[in-house]
């Protein structure tokens, strides 16, 4: 008893990063759907990968341990980010795997590392970009890292529920996850949103993470993905009412919440 007590998670005790992960990622399916996808449409297994945005590297740690030869790019702003990472992702699966991973402390767009089969910017980070100049530049920058049968694949979300002030819990083992939007001007799109975390104990960590974004919408997203030289663009929506896969489309019913990937070819 005294030792459950003692082993209960509060916020005083709570390791954000480590709440995020378990929330919000799944990096396992997210590297069997690029997989799908790009064997799919360029008949070959894709094995070098660049992860924009990358916090932590979980997403490019999970890339370089799904196979032997693959390498992975991780670029990021925050150096205590990217260093938590390096403790406490790369550091568990062996050198073997990690020394695949080559992580950057930068900005997304001086568009840093080799040429890659896939360029991802994952959980809608490239809404940091909020006018249209700054995408466009963005996607200019993705594009031009990408091998010639390269493909770019981003996450977009939107649905009746995505512009009005809304709290939203679920819960998790020892924890529960609230994602939190705050405020949408319908003016500029901008929206700003929070995940706060709360603890059985009544403990809470407030705005553990912030995002001050603006919420693009899909045919945005594909138009400055045109205006930036991507050959060609098609959108993968999440089925929730079934599995959670994705399938191509282009129509679909609105939701109160949806979201999607776009993906873009070279
Ligand atoms: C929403 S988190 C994404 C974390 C992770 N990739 C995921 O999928 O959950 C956004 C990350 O982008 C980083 N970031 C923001 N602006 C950036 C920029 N211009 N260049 C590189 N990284 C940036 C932040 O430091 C933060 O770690």
């Amino acid at each position: 008893m005294a030792k459950e007590k003692r082993s209960r998670q509060t916020a005083a005790n709570a390791d954000k990063h480590l709440l995020y992960q378990k929330s919000v990622q799944c990096p396992e399916a997210e590297v069997a759907f690029f997989n799908k996808v790009f064997r799919k449409k360029r008949g070959r297994k894709p094995m070098s990968m660049r992860e924009d945005f990358c916090g932590t590297a979980f997403l490019s740690t999970e890339w370089c341990t799904s196979h032997p030869e693959r390498t992975a790019v991780g670029i990021d702003l925050d150096e205590p980010t990217l260093d938590w990472g390096r403790q406490n992702v790369l550091s568990k699966v062996g050198t073997d795997v990690s020394a695949r991973v080559s992580l950057h402390r930068a900005d997304v767009l001086e568009g840093l590392g080799p040429n890659v089969d896939i360029t991802c910017a994952m959980n809608f980070s490239y809404f940091i970009f909020k006018q249209r100049q700054q995408l466009i530049e963005y996607f200019k920058v993705a594009r031009r890292g990408l091998k010639e049968d390269g493909l770019f694949f981003c996450e977009l979300y939107g649905g009746t529920e995505a512009i009005v002030d809304l709290k939203e819990k679920r819960e998790f083992k020892g924890f529960d996850y609230v994602w939190h939007q705050s405020k949408f001007n319908p003016i500029t799109r901008e929206t700003l949103c929070h995940i706060h975390f709360e603890f059985p104990d009544g403990s809470r960590l407030k705005k553990a993470f912030t995002y001050d974004w603006r919420l693009w919408t899909i045919p945005e997203v594909r138009e400055c993905m045109a205006e930036a030289g991507f050959s060609r663009t098609e959108v993968w929506w999440e089925d929730i009412e079934n599995d959670g896969k994705y399938h191509e489309t282009g129509s679909e019913e609105n939701q109160e919440g949806w979201l999607v990937y776009v993906i873009a070819e070279r």
